[in-house]
């Protein structure tokens, strides 16, 4: 058995520094063996840098996915061509940099386990882009031999995108996690065939906030309808995630746990 923990959106510096502090901690307590974590919102709530992909993996995440707020910043240009542990959404249209999905080998007990993680944005009022429910068959037919383990990412808004994804994949992969809307639904459950399932694993990030946004300038710019500069709010920092036990062998989760870590 395996424990992977999947966090939800990593928000700017807040959610990078509780990460930092609470992630290895939690990795030892709950015997984690592999760590997954949206990092679209990593860098000042907007993209993702060099320096904020580099300050995941120090805190112990192995794999970091990503989301509609991809081009943000344009260092992920260079790490979606350099490192293939950034993992950007599968279904974007050809000719982007970077890949869909990466496999990982880890070694438990003096064995090699490959674990595949796959990314992919949904389509309901977001970007126009590829199918993602094609995009997933394609990568786990492509993989599925090589890693008997897979996890997806379904960086999407729409709670019914999420769930049909879910139900579609069930069976055929470990997990399947929502992320983007940075509000933790308490739907976990593991789906026939023993695939685990939330519909959004939540936000790594100040919770005195509007998802992760200074609550002021967001009342402001419903009030008002002007565009203001966003900034990232600051206090009841909180970790998201979910824990999920998975058999190497065959592929099938057992059991998912929401995790709601309060930092400061
Ligand atoms: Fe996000
Ligand atoms: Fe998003």
């Amino acid at each position: 058995m395996i424990n992977v923990l999947f966090i939800g959106d990593v928000n700017g510096k807040p959610g990078r520094q509780a990460l930092a502090a609470l992630l290895p901690k939690l990795i030892k307590e709950k015997n984690i063996d592999f760590v997954i974590a949206n990092g679209e919102n990593s860098a000042g709530g907007f993209g993702i840098t060099i320096k904020t992909f580099e300050e995941l993996l120090h805190s112990g995440v192995d794999a970091v996915t990503l989301g509609n707020h991809i081009w943000d910043k344009k260092d992920v240009i260079s790490i979606l061509e350099n490192d293939r542990r950034l993992i950007r959404p599968a279904n974007l249209p050809e000719g982007n940099p970077g890949n869909g999905h990466a496999i990982f080998t880890i070694e438990k007990s003096g064995r090699k386990i490959n674990i595949g993680v796959i990314n992919l944005v949904g389509r309901v009022f977001m970007l126009a882009v590829d199918c993602p429910f094609k995009a997933a068959d394609k990568v786990i037919k492509e993989i599925s031999q090589n890693a008997p383990v897979i996890f997806v990412d379904i960086h999407a808004e729409a709670t019914s995108e999420k769930q049909a994804m879910g139900f579609y994949l069930a069976g055929r992969v470990s997990g399947v996690f929502g992320t983007h809307t940075h509000v933790q639904t308490s739907d976990e459950r593991i789906l026939e065939g023993g695939t685990a399932f939330i519909t959004d694993a939540g936000m790594t990030g100040p919770f005195d906030s509007v998802i992760g946004v200074k609550k002021e300038i967001i009342i402001r710019r419903f009030l008002t309808a002007a565009p203001e500069k966003f900034e990232i709010a600051e206090g009841n920092v909180r970790l998201n995630a979910v824990l999920t036990a998975v058999d190497e062998a065959t592929g099938k989760a057992s059991s998912i746990e929401r995790l709601d870590i309060k930092y400061e």
